[in-house]
């Protein structure tokens, strides 16, 4: 049987509701850390426990709250991340949706061991029926003293605020998200400095997705070595995967890590196969952002092995083999799948989602988009191929924030794992007319 940490309750009828979390343990692991434990304590905990933070860059928690700077005698911040917009991602949301609790829990905990107290969570505007239902998790945590003066008579003062953005896909970036949560447009800062030393109001600022926050509890109630012991070497834990694409059974699923792909993609208990059973085509393990994979790459690294749901594995030889575990949208797709439509849909969206700050973002978002829509609809040039390669390696790297590098990861790997698919529509174009899907012709 698989291990849940975060989906350990979540089948318990009404854990959605305060009296029923509570009833099952819940608020345990907060009446632990602020009674018994030093803030130091919960940050060594959490260094112990490898988690790394779940929003896509695996970056160790731990570490991260140890960069902040509690002698600069400046008031300290904690914001949840929850501005999921990852394009193929959808875990924070349903973790939110129907166990909030666990989310404010581990929320109020994290703050205590940041010696912070104000605090936020930041939600995208999409997800207004959640922001709902976290505001009355809230309510809930006020009216019961896990909130509010004094929690549990130990002095401590925490306020918790959730927050709605709307609609901007930059705002998930951590600095854009500051910016948005001081009222300014949501463009990302650069870094450094990073939101440790000066955030929210130059303040010194934790940014941290749901997902990782919410494992903060267990942590607290069964320590950081017992955290540890799950999963495989530096890829610690559980992690949650929303699963979309040509498979049978998608939604989220809490995997330990090291499972492999082979298990995870084809038994009952999870993917459960391709959908009609047609054949695999590609996968993306971690989001619109990360690379595609052919499916000759899925289940085998670089050097033969089988490729394991780690962090380390899924990137096995860097992006000519490997991808990334990036925020764990795992996108399947089977033998109908155009990939230059695929490319050409994701382009689009990093086009419409940029910014504008940064010209080779600005500019070659939109110069991709232009030059895969005329492929994709049968207008390409053989040299278009060239074209999108040399714009896609001209912005990697050379912007202020991730979005410009997520725009050009999934062109260059489309272009360096089918190539003969973009050349197939340009010296084809007839024939990818008119027709709703790419079927692999020879
Ligand atoms: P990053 O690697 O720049 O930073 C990771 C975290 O570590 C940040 O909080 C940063 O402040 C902190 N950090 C790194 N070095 C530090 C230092 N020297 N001192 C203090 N703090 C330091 O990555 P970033 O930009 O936060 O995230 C990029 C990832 O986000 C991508 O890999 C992508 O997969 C993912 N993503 C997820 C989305 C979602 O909806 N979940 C949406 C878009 C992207
Ligand atoms: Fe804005 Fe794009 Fe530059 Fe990021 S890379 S700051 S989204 S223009």
């Amino acid at each position: 049987m698989a291990r849940k940490i975060l989906f350990e309750n979540i089948d318990i009828p009404g854990i959605k509701d305060y009296e029923v979390y509570r009833k099952n343990g819940g608020y345990r692991a907060v009446e632990k850390a602020i009674k018994t434990m030093t803030p130091d304590e919960i940050v060594e905990q959490v260094k112990t426990s490898g988690l790394r933070g779940r929003g896509g860059a695996g970056f160790p928690m731990g570490l991260k709250w140890s960069f902040i700077d509690k002698k600069s005698g400046k008031p300290r911040h904690l914001v949840v991340n929850a501005d999921e917009s990852e394009p193929g991602t959808f875990k924070d949301r349903f973790l939110m949706e129907y166990i909030p609790h666990l989310l404010i829990e581990g929320a109020i905990i994290s703050s205590f061991a940041l010696e912070a107290n104000l605090s936020y969570i930041y939600i995208r505007g999409e997800y207004m029926w959640v922001f709902k239902i976290l505001e009355k998790a809230i309510k809930e945590a006020y009216a019961n003293g896990w909130l509010g003066k004094n929690i549990l008579g130990t002095g401590y003062n925490l306020d918790l605020y959730v927050h709605c953005g709307a609609g901007a896909y930059i705002c998930g970036e951590e600095t854009a998200l500051i910016e948005s949560l001081e009222g300014k447009r949501g463009n990302p800062r650069i870094k450094p400095p990073f939101p440790a030393v000066s955030g929210l109001w130059a303040e010194p600022t934790v940014v941290n997705n749901v997902e990782s926050i919410s494992a903060v509890s267990w942590i607290v109630n069964n320590s950081g070595e017992e955290y540890a012991k799950i999963g495989l070497g530096k890829s610690t834990g559980t992690k949650l995967i929303s699963a979309s694409g040509h498979i049978k059974n998608p939604g989220v699923y809490e995997i330990e890590m090291g499972m492999t792909v082979d298990e995870f993609m084809n038994s009952d208990q999870y993917l459960g196969g391709m959908i009609d059973d047609r054949p695999l085509k590609a996968f993306i393990p971690g989001g619109s952002s990360v690379p595609i994979l052919p499916a000759n790459y899925i289940f085998k690294t670089a050097n033969g092995e089988d490729r394991l749901m780690t962090y380390e594995s899924l990137a096995d030889g860097g992006f000519t083999t490997g991808s990334s575990m990036g925020s764990g949208g795992f996108i399947v797709y089977n033998d109908s799948a155009c990939v230059v439509r695929n490319t050409w849909n994701f382009s689009r969206f990093y086009h419409h989602e940029s910014c504008g700050q940064c010209s080779p973002c600005r500019e070659g978002t939109g110069w991709m988009e232009k030059i895969l829509e005329r492929i994709e609809n049968g207008h390409g040039r053989q040299e278009d191929i060239d074209l999108l390669w040399d714009i896609q390696s001209k912005i990697e790297g050379n912007t202020i924030c991730p979005l410009g590098d997520a725009a050009a990861w999934p062109v260059a790997a489309a272009i360096r794992h089918f190539r003969e698919e973009f050349e197939y529509h340009v010296r084809f174009p007839e024939k990818i007319k008119n027709r709703n899907h790419f079927v692999n012709e020879p």
